[in-house]
């Protein structure tokens, strides 16, 4: 568990995690032993008590949860997860005036409480019921996006958040168990929310938000496919199996991502480019929130012919036990720092301990070309194929752009004018790095950086030093950065690429990315899939 101020971004992400709870419990609704996680600090008074009826709760009421330290109620596996999700809805909210930023907050309020007993009703055949929470949903869901950033709020939202808590205490009547399940955890949400807010200047919040988050579609992908991956039966989440998920005579890609449509893209794009699709094993490596969802995706859309097997962050038991949460650092507020899945790259050879090869993909890449051939690259007893950055003329070039070169254990061992080389697509080899011992490279130097710093934050920066003297380059048509900044790449250079790279902030689900990079990674997706209909999302 970690202390309270952890950090704003760390609230944001809390505040997803909780919904993905909040939607697991659910659909579990009725078994309480799940809330066993999830210790009650206010059982006796406030809003996730039983005297407040969790439909009936004033915003009011709700201001005055205001003690943050009970965000230590978070389950340790939540920390370090889903970087990039969170509802970019709330930039626009923050921008609204308080009176009407409270309204949505509360309307927010009345659809987690909704989908909570949909779930459950979905599950106890109460059609009356469903179809009206089901109608007022909508209602509200419409109401919400279009008051957004409004001065004032339509006499008809009003009327709508009413009609909503009619149908929320018919609910709650029908099923006072489940309310109370869900109005607690409800306050436990509100209750990060407030930390976000208390602990982070509006500006700084609201560049994560546009930066680090996915659109609400992506969010409702994700509830959606979680429901429905819960909804099967158990012997219906297996992929089927395949024995070449473990032979090293085939093309092994990994893929560590909580983002389903990020990763959808990666795979699809592969395949497509691929002569021999049959050969390619896909491995994602997601963490415990994102794994039903993941899962779900590709059961409904199986890469074939090629094999998908997915892994959660937590069935790597040999991991060190603090793994997820000791990329906290203080003062480093973006969640890419954070992230347990951006370090799980210094653990390949033991993430894939039968595997002498493996290609690392991240998700934010596009593959245009078939890449059978890095499987047959001279390395020249390196470990690490990658494309090296300091002849491209585009972001960091030489390792004292990225290194602190004043520190001693530095200035003895490094070149400062050494090259650096980018992640994003890399061909590892996997016999070289366990007989160099690199994975034990890696902690000694993580260790390190924890006394001091001595380089930037990330898990760019400390590759350099984990990989030095150990990379050889690519040519630089496999690799071409920069489509996620204004990066003037130019068209034939895109498009002769084997792999484009959305590096930068912009990435290519965002409303903000860049609209004439878009394409290269939107032909990808099939934009009538029911899912993305469902959730509204478009090109
Ligand atoms: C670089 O390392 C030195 C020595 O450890 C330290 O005093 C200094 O603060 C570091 N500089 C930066 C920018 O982190
Ligand atoms: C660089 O790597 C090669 C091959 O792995 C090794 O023989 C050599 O000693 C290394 N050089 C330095 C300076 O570490
Ligand atoms: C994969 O990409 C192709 C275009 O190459 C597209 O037609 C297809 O619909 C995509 N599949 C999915 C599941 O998005």
């Amino acid at each position: 568990m970690r202390a309270a101020g952890g950090g704003g971004g760390a609230g944001r992400k809390e505040v997803t995690a909780l919904w993905m709870w909040l939607l697991l419990i659910a659909t579990a609704c009725g078994f309480v032993f799940l809330l066993l996680n999830l210790p009650d600090h206010r059982s006796s008074s406030g809003p996730g008590g039983e005297q407040t009826g969790g439909a009936h709760l004033s915003a009011k009421d709700k201001l005055q949860i205001g003690d943050v330290t009970k965000l230590n109620v978070l389950p340790d596996e939540i920390e370090g997860q889903a970087d990039e999700i969170a509802a970019e809805e709330d930039e626009r909210i923050s921008r609204s005036p308080p009176s009407t930023k409270e309204k949505i907050w509360l309307m927010q309020d009345q659809l987690i409480m909704a989908r909570a007993y949909l779930q459950f009703a979905s599950s106890h055949g109460s059609a009356h019921l469903i179809r009206e929470l089901k109608m007022r949903m909508k209602e509200i869901e419409r109401a919400i996006s279009h008051s957004s950033g409004a001065s004032r709020l339509s006499g008809s939202v009003l009327q709508k958040m009413k009609a909503m808590e009619l149908a929320l205490s018919k609910a709650q009547r029908a099923y006072p168990h489940c309310s109370h399940m869900s109005s607690k955890l409800r306050a436990m949400i509100y209750n990060s929310e407030e930390l976000v807010r208390a602990h982070q200047s509006e500006s700084s919040f609201l560049e994560q938000v546009a930066v680090r988050t996915l659109p609400k579609g992506h969010h409702c992908l994700a509830m959606r496919l979680t429901s429905e991956y819960f909804s099967l039966d158990p012997k219906e989440r297996q992929f089927p199996k395949r024995f070449s998920v473990l032979m090293d005579d085939f093309h092994h890609y990994a893929i560590f991502s909580d983002n389903v449509l990020a990763s959808a893209v990666v795979i699809n794009s592969t395949i497509a480019a691929s002569k021999d699709p049959k050969r390619i094993v896909f491995h994602i490596v997601t963490d415990s929130l994102s794994f039903p969802a993941m899962t779900m995706w590709f059961l409904t859309n199986p890469p074939s012919p090629a094999t998908i097997h997915i892994k959660s962050l937590d069935e790597l038991k040999w991991l060190p036990a603090d793994f997820s949460s000791r990329f906290k650092q203080k003062g480093i507020r973006d969640p890419r720092y954070t992230s347990a899945l951006n370090h799980l790259r210094f653990y390949l050879p033991e993430v894939f301990p039968s595997l002498s090869k493996v290609l690392l993909l991240d998700h934010d890449v596009v593959v245009q070309k078939d890449l059978s051939r890095l499987w047959e690259l001279d390395m020249k007893g390196k470990v690490n194929g990658a494309l090296e950055t300091c002849s491209s003329g585009k972001g960091y070039h030489q390792l004292d752009d990225l290194v602190n070169f004043s520190d001693p254990s530095i200035i003895n061992k490094f070149d400062a004018k050494a090259c650096t080389f980018a992640f994003g697509m890399n061909i590892f080899d996997l016999k070289e790095w366990r007989s160099k011992g690199l994975s034990a490279t890696y902690d000694k130097w993580f260790q390190a950086g924890k006394r001091r710093r001595l380089w930037k934050a990330g898990s760019l920066p400390v590759g350099q030093l984990v990989f030095y003297n150990q990379t050889v380059p690519l040519d630089h048509r496999w690799h071409v950065l920069g489509l996620g900044r204004n990066s003037n790449t130019r068209r034939d250079e895109i498009e002769s690429a084997a792999v484009i790279h959305y590096s930068g902030n912009l990435k290519p689900w965002l409303e903000i990315s860049i609209p004439k990079y878009r394409d290269y990674w939107n032909r990808y997706l099939n934009y009538d899939n029911t899912y993305l209909q469902q959730c509204n999302i478009h090109r």
